[in-house]
């Protein structure tokens, strides 16, 4: 039989059902890849220009604005709530909470992408959209697979500082409580998976780690899921009373590559975060089987990633007349 959704093999109740569910689905099937196609045709070359321009002077900027766009859709939805500055109605920015605070970069480079996209097109490209269209980019121009990204969000009034405290995960936290950070948000374990692969390329601060290093949940003694030669290069870089500050490579063997090795270093315990680890460390996890497909086979990586990225995108955005499309990513229009 075909499988029409519309077919009168369904009764009346099923489906009105769907035609509910397909239009008033609270939190995607409104964004689409032509969204600009009349109103700012180029919107996806000026973003890859300019992410062009940055990398020649700063080759981690790829990794840093493709972490902006997941620190932006976690909390209240991809609604460039991110950008916004202290100032305004805007007593707190999420800028300056805990998972952000000396920690996301790439603000200025996302400033650059929007001047140039307000030259080209004023008043039309929202910065969430920009925000997307930079992680698209920025994962492609490191060697990473490409994707049609789905455009038409527009820009929050408000910033959510405490909600980005709640909802993006902490590198110390369990995997269960990353999957239930993922799953608040509609994402399974194969976006969880294959999400955490971004760690792939970029740096990470001591400071995010460090406690797995020497005296491991208070057991006197270093996390026993890390690699002796890995812990001992880690000792060296992050010593006991040295700065938090310092930057070490998510994945040493390709630090500016985006490939699949992030998830061979996890099969030999070197995964640097404890929730990288974590993925294939956790006894009796689905994430095990997971990561020994991304790590065995880069186009299952690179499939996976691409569509978990779409996912991710896809979170409650603001569409229609919600929200604004803000003229300076950093405030709101008027203030
Ligand atoms: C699964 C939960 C995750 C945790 C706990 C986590 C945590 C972290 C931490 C602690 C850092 C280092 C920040 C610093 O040192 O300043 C980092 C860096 C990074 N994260 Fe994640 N992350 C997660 C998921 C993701 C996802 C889903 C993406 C994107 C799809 C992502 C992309 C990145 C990138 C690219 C960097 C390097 C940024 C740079 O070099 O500026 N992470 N992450």
């Amino acid at each position: 039989m075909k499988s029409n959704m519309f077919s009168f093999t369904h009764s009346l109740p099923t489906t009105i059902f769907l035609v509910l569910t397909i239009f008033l689905h609270p939190s995607n099937a409104q964004l689409n890849s032509s969204f600009y196609s009349s109103t700012c045709p180029n919107v996806s070359s000026i973003v890859r220009s300019i992410i062009q321009q940055a990398l020649q002077s700063d080759t981690r900027i790829a990794a840093s604005l493709t972490r902006l766009h997941f620190h932006d859709c976690f909390v209240n939805g991809c609604d460039g709530s991110l950008l916004l500055d202290q100032g305004g109605n805007i007593t707190l920015s999420e800028k300056n909470a805990g998972p952000n605070n000396n920690s996301a970069r790439g603000f200025n480079v996302v400033d650059n992408i929007k001047t140039s996209v307000e030259n080209s097109c004023p008043g039309v490209v929202s910065c969430a959209d920009i925000l997307a269209l930079a992680a698209e980019a920025s994962v492609s121009l490191g060697g990473g697979p490409s994707w049609t990204v789905l455009l038409g969000r527009r820009d929050s009034l408000i910033a959510n500082p405490s909600g980005a405290n709640t909802s993006i995960p902490t590198p110390t936290e369990s995997l269960a409580n990353v999957t239930a950070k993922f799953s608040a948000v509609g994402l399974n374990i194969t976006d969880l998976v294959a999400l955490s692969g971004a760690h792939t390329f970029g740096r990470a601060q001591c400071r995010f780690f460090n406690q797995r290093l020497f005296n491991f949940s208070g057991t006197g003694s270093p996390d026993p899921t890390l690699n002796s030669n890995y812990l001992a290069t880690l000792q060296q870089n992050c010593p006991q009373n040295g700065s938090g500050n310092t930057l070490n490579n998510l994945d040493p063997s390709s630090p500016d590559t985006f490939d699949n090795n992030y998830f061979q270093n996890l099969l030999k315990n070197q995964g640097l975060l404890q929730t990288d680890q974590e993925l294939f460390s956790t006894n009796g996890s689905a994430t095990i089987a997971i990561v020994n497909n991304f790590a065995s086979n880069q186009t299952a990586f690179f499939e996976a990633f691409a569509q978990s990225m779409i996912n991710m995108g896809n979170i409650s955005p603001l569409t229609g007349s919600q929200g604004e499309i803000r003229i300076d990513c950093k405030k709101v229009n008027g203030s």
